[in-house]
């Protein structure tokens, strides 16, 4: 990242030290040190990811990225550069999926703020994200768990579902896995506007409660602090939303995998492993004997009303490919 560095020393109008913080599987990460004591992060934007379609356009990121500043959530931006930002250093302490589970209400309370701020520059579906990838799959000939295009029945299930009482889209992060979570005192910060978008709030937490694990109780009680009320309808949207989280980022690794290979060997990071393990948790929540109350609650409609999809036996592990080892370590996406 010399480029931007440089800029950055010039900007400073003094010294500045670089050290790369390690964490994100995307970008390029740095916190600045200015001599003076002045502590930035620099954000060099790779553009392979989104041009692999792994992230929004580089230049709707940084739109987004200065409309969360605005909302007071997301970091202030210091500099804009053509393929980098320089941020406001968040003293505070990143996240892991334990924190998150612990700590729903300020999680929510950060989500309305950024929801409540200014509407992004583009929208974003979880359901065309998930044609994009398998569009993706098909032109590059890359792996996918066996058995995934059986799911995709259930999906367009839960999209009607969805659809039958929509939310107003508000301006989404669309991918908050912990370490996108900072949490400074009581207020906890939301970085990395990669997959950005305005979109269902519910999706927003359905993918909380995805990537730090939560059980149905924590999601309803995800759901409660946000919304403000205990509603059957709500929480069952946030968790068919938390399938499709699963059932899409399951491809995220799948292409990041086939596309970025490079990227993903420096990375020490099993990324086959990971869209195993989302592919299993979606396999898991669609089969459950609940999964048919969840529809029907969405849709406000009597119990029994919709037909559950036949049990399959499928294992998760991707095609033509030994069964992956599990978890490499949290996931930084
Ligand atoms: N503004 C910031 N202040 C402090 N730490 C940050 C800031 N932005 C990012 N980080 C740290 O760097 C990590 C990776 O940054 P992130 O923007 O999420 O990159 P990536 O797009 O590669 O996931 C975060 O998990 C967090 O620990
Ligand atoms: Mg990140």
């Amino acid at each position: 990242m010399p480029d931007a560095l440089a800029e950055v020393r010039e900007w400073a109008g003094q010294p500045v030290v670089e050290t790369p913080i390690k964490g994100g599987l995307s970008h390029r990460i740095a916190r600045l040190d200015a001599a003076d004591g002045q502590r930035w992060v620099l954000r060099v934007l790779d553009p392979r990811v989104s041009e692999a379609e792994l992230g929004i356009p580089l230049d709707l990121e940084i739109a987004n990225t200065l409309l969360a500043a605005e909302s007071g959530v997301g970091p202030r931006v210091l500099r804009r550069m053509p393929d980098a930002l320089l941020l406001e250093y968040l003293d505070g302490s990143t996240l892991d999926a334990p924190a998150v589970r612990a700590l729903p209400a300020p999680i929510a309370a950060a989500c309305r703020k950024l929801h409540a701020g200014p509407r992004f520059v583009n929208d974003f579906s979880v359901f065309r994200k998930l044609e994009r990838f398998l569009d993706l799959c098909h032109t590059h000939q890359l792996r996918k768990p066996d058995g995934y295009e059986d799911l995709l029945g259930t999906a367009a299930e839960i999209e009607r579902a969805l659809a039958a009482r929509p939310l107003p889209a508000v301006p989404c992060h669309n991918d908050l896995l912990p370490a996108n979570f900072i949490r400074c005192g009581a207020e906890i910060r939301i970085v990395d506007y990669q997959l950005s978008g305005n979109n269902d709030p519910a999706f927003e937490l359905g993918d909380i409660a995805a990537e730090a694990d939560y059980d149905p109780e924590l999601t309803r009680g995800l759901a409660r602090a946000y919304f403000g009320e205990d509603d059957p309808g709500l929480t069952a949207r946030v968790r068919l939303n938390l399938i499709m989280s699963n059932l899409t980022w399951t491809l995220w690794f799948a292409v990041h995998h086939g596309l970025l290979a490079e990227q993903a060997a420096a990375a020490d990071f099993n990324y086959e492993a990971e869209a195993a393990g989302k592919f299993e948790r979606a396999v898991r929540d669609m089969d459950d004997p609940g999964f048919g109350r969840l529809v029907d609650d969405v849709r406000g409609s009597h119990p029994g009303s919709f037909t559950p999809r036949k049990k399959r036996t499928t294992q998760g592990g991707l095609s033509d490919q030994a069964s992956p080892a599990g978890r490499g370590r949290e996931e930084t996406r």
